[in-house]
């Protein structure tokens, strides 16, 4: 079968990309051939898809790391022919070619049933970005109760930031927000910050090794300065979940948050998250985690627009979610 797909090629040192029709027969061995409805647009996509080789080793190459659609057909008894499913994360769109094109093929261990509750669409709205939010805000809630005070999200107006805010919000938490983008203010009150700081102003706090608590918990996205404000501003027994490198990917900060507040750290990474944890917290993301104003998160593009998007996202401009429709003929 042929199929359309966002192929990026090493060619004389630079990467180039363009859409491209290839054929099923070349996509890599696996279990289950999916056709894909709608995939969805990561931080980790832009860096395969210009050549980032700690992403992506080989090209030319596929990038989507995010992909929900349709079993076309599988030699693996866990699933059927017409299946809706899910699939984010372990290898695809890093060295398997991913969910930027029409159709996927993986292993069925990387396959998650769709769950009552969540469209193909909304999967993808929320994505690779909401699942990591959601899987912060599962270790974060072990440690921090909504009665405990304030949770603040870092890179809020981003793909997990956003989802972040939306998530605390329906589960009772009072939200502070750190984003760059004072024009998307209001957008963060919508999502449910009950407080907007400027990113600007959180990077410029004393660069003391402790400073007031503020904060019951946080969610980071950021890394680098800003995580480190957020460790030195956490209340007694607080906890911060850490994700994302976009502002730096070194931490220098004392002990003294730790040993003197008695704080926790929580590295999370949503790539290679177990699939009893990832079935149960989709079933959340799906059920009483969905966030309400989930149709306000997003936009929808197809294959022909990535190439702005993926620029966009690597400069920190997009808003929310960014999701791809694979096909015209395709709806919810
Ligand atoms: N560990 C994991 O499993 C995992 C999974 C998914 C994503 N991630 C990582 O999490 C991070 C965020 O991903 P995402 O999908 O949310 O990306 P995104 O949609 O691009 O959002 C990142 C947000 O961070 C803020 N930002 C941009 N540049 C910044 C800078 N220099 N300093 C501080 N803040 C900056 C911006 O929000 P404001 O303008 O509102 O500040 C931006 O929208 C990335 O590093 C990504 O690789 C990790």
């Amino acid at each position: 079968m042929l199929y359309k797909a966002f192929r990026v090629e090493e060619i004389d040192g630079k990467f180039e990309h363009s859409i491209q029709t290839l054929s099923t027969d070349d996509l890599p061995a696996g279990d289950v051939l999916i056709k894909v409805h709608y995939s969805s647009l990561n931080y980790k996509d832009a860096l395969s898809a210009t050549g980032n080789k700690g992403v992506t080793k080989r090209y030319p190459h596929t990038p989507g790391v995010d992909a929900a659609g349709v079993i076309e057909s599988s030699s693996d008894p866990t699933f059927r022919a017409g299946d809706k499913v899910i699939v984010t994360g372990y290898d695809l769109g890093m060295d398997t070619d991913g969910g930027f094109g029409q159709y996927i093929r993986v292993p069925a261990a990387w396959v998650v049933a769709l769950p009552d509750g969540l469209t193909l669409k909304e999967a993808m709205i929320i994505g690779t970005a909401g699942f990591t939010s959601g899987a912060s805000i599962m270790r974060l809630a072990e440690l921090v109760k909504p009665s405990d005070g304030k949770v603040i999200v870092s890179g809020a107006t981003g793909g997990v930031g956003s989802v972040a805010l939306a998530i605390l919000s329906k589960l009772g938490y009072q939200t502070v927000a750190v984003s760059g983008k004072e024009a998307e203010f209001d957008f963060l009150k919508k999502l449910g910050a009950s407080e907007i700081i400027s990113r600007n102003e959180f990077l410029a706090l004393d660069k003391k090794p402790i400073l007031s608590a503020r904060y019951a918990g946080g969610v980071d996205t950021a890394g680098g300065v800003i995580l480190e404000n957020i460790i030195k501003t956490v209340k007694p027994l607080g906890a911060v979940s850490t994700c994302g490198s976009v502002s730096g990917t070194s931490l220098n900060v004392s002990v003294f948050p730790f040993i003197l507040r008695g704080i926790s750290l929580i590295g999370i990474s949503a790539q290679n998250y177990p699939m009893n944890l990832r079935r149960e917290l989709w079933q959340k993301l799906a059920g009483a985690w969905k966030p309400d104003c989930l149709m306000d998160l997003y936009s929808e593009i197809t294959l022909d627009e990535l190439s702005g998007c993926i620029q966009a996202i690597l400069q920190g401009k997009i808003k929310g979610r960014v999701i791809v429709k694979l096909s015209p003929e395709f709806g919810n």
